[in-house]
């Protein structure tokens, strides 16, 4: 979709605008909104509000032709809900539903007058990221490996969005735009088969991204991993036939002494479960499992189209955890880059294993922060569900202030988190009788045990882990990949600027 935005006043009104479509909205309390009553010029939409053939509620549509007065083709009349204080759940419906109606209508063009600055909490820049999200997801295609494509979209693909009395941040359609393109990057990952995307594929890719945006870009290939002494992550990768990756990008879009931000990625491009293998329905889901990974790289891809004035370093570890006859066992202990042994008691708790060498790797960056994203445990979607990603820090004053950082950024950008305690209790759940960690905790809060491992490895600088097991992709009918958490990500560096 293609978006602009134009300011309309009473010399350049909505109502002489030509175009295929104005989508206004009106409410259950049957006022108009502004633009509305600009289009009200017969009062032939009060006429429409009052028939009762559109409630207001939130997401109710209702088309008019050859509205009197209205140089526009056709307005669309959507319903945002009780009132004139619109909430965030109702704007976003509001918007789906008009996205909806524009791509089946015989109109290449529209404009979209809704209410931007009347969003609860939140401002017309925010609406309008949450209009230019929504549309990307609206046209958002899974047929990439199809031999018959799905139908090309048809009807509005121009949007004006008419821009609110105080007007719109400049920059924010541009930033809107980038977080979407790197959302659809993170989603198109995901959603690949596993015998594609590969160790090697997100390698690729992210030398691809490297040459678009000017990142610098490094590959470690295993040999390198021996030589830095990567145990752990080894142990996982030495079960598959396919090479693991250990990607390295940089964005010094910030002073050259200013440290950077680390983003660390899970990629796990296939998770059997090793030898601890998973059971069979729904395995096909851990082609998932590199879903932290990709969404570094979205991230990445969004800083980089928005030029993030920002030093950004992202790593991705991308190997398979796969049975074979050179695959870890129970019971096998190995050795971390930083000289932790690991007993791993379940080879599918595999996440820990490769990002534990990740993290350390973090350190010869004397970072600002790490923040690692994975889909690291099952347990984060019995306690979340598939709304909320889980985020876990320790709790002194420097990870309270990184914490908030990373809630705020989620709520900002509609990519919530809410954090969970770790602590000493918790990692007290990972002893082992023959080597200093093991790799899963005793039985109960799995989530916290799992972030406690990974607490072990990044004591020399401030660090938060984010486990989106149940945020990023839908199961069911709509299965694919949501491109979480790179709004919340994006946000976040965004707003360390
Ligand atoms: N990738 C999985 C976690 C996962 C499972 C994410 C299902 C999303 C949906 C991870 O590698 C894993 O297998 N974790 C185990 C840990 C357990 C063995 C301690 C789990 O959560 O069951
Ligand atoms: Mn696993
Ligand atoms: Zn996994």
């Amino acid at each position: 979709m293609d978006f602009s935005i134009k300011a309309f006043d009473t010399k350049n009104t909505l109502a002489a605008a030509k175009s295929g479509c104005i989508a206004v909205a009106v409410y259950e309390n049957k006022k108009l909104s502004a633009a509305a009553k600009a289009l009200d010029v017969n009062g032939d939409i009060s006429a429409a509000l009052k028939s009762g053939d559109i409630s207001g509620k939130p997401g109710s549509t209702l088309l008019l032709r050859g509205v009197a007065g209205v140089a526009a083709s056709r307005v669309l009349l959507v319903g945002l809900g009780a009132d004139e204080v619109v909430s965030e759940k109702s704007f976003a419906t509001g918007v789906t539903a008009a996205l909806k109606v524009f791509s089946t209508l015989g109109a290449a063009d529209a404009i979209i007058a809704f209410p931007l600055d009347s969003v609860k909490e939140r401002d017309a820049n925010w609406a309008l990221r949450a209009l230019v999200i929504g549309a990307s997801d609206a046209e958002f295609r899974t047929d990439g490996q199809k031999s018959k494509k799905d139908p090309a979209i048809a009807g509005v693909r121009k949007i004006v969005v008419a821009a609110p009395s105080a007007g719109l941040d400049k920059a924010a359609l541009t930033q809107a735009a980038a977080i979407a393109n790197g959302m659809n990057l993170t989603k198109e990952l995901g959603n690949l088969s596993p015998n594609v995307c590969t160790p090697t594929f997100l390698a690729t890719t992210a030398r691809k991204l490297a040459d678009d945006y000017g990142f610098d870009i490094e590959v470690l290939e295993r040999k390198q991993l021996e030589a830095l002494k990567m145990g752990s992550f080894l142990s996982v990768a030495k079960g598959s036939d396919e090479a693991p990756k250990f990607i390295v990008l940089k964005h010094n879009g910030g002073k050259a002494k200013d440290a950077p931000v680390v983003l660390v990625g899970k990629g796990i491009t296939f998770d059997t479960g090793g030898i601890s293998l998973k059971p069979g329905p729904g395995m096909d889901e851990m082609k998932y499992d590199m879903c932290g990974a990709g969404s570094v790289l979205g991230t990445f891809r969004a800083i980089g189209e928005m030029g993030l004035k920002l030093n950004v370093v992202g790593i991705v570890a991308a190997c398979e955890n796969m049975p074979s006859g050179r695959a870890s066992k129970p019971g096998d202990i190995v050795t971390a880059m930083n000289g932790t042994t690991i007993e791993i008691l379940n080879t599918d708790a595999e996440g820990r294993l490769i990002l534990c060498d990740a993290l350390t790797y973090a350190e010869r960056f004397k970072p600002a922060a790490v923040v690692d994203i994975a889909t690291l445990t099952g347990a984060c979607i019995v306690a979340l569900g598939h709304h909320t990603s889980g985020l876990f820090t320790r709790d002194d004053a420097a990870h309270d202030a990184l914490a908030t950082e990373l809630l705020d950024a989620g709520k900002q950008a509609g990519d919530v988190a809410w954090r969970f305690p770790l602590g000493e209790i918790y990692n007290d759940q990972l002893k082992s009788n023959f080597a200093d960690l093991a790799n899963i905790g005793t039985p109960g809060a799995a989530s916290i045990t799992a972030a406690c491992f990974l607490e072990n490895f990044t004591r020399k600088y401030t660090w938060a882990h984010l486990d989106i097991a149940g945020t990023a992709w839908k199961s069911g009918a709509n299965k694919g990949a949501t491109g979480r958490p790179v709004p919340l990500l994006t946000t976040f560096l965004m707003n360390r600027v």
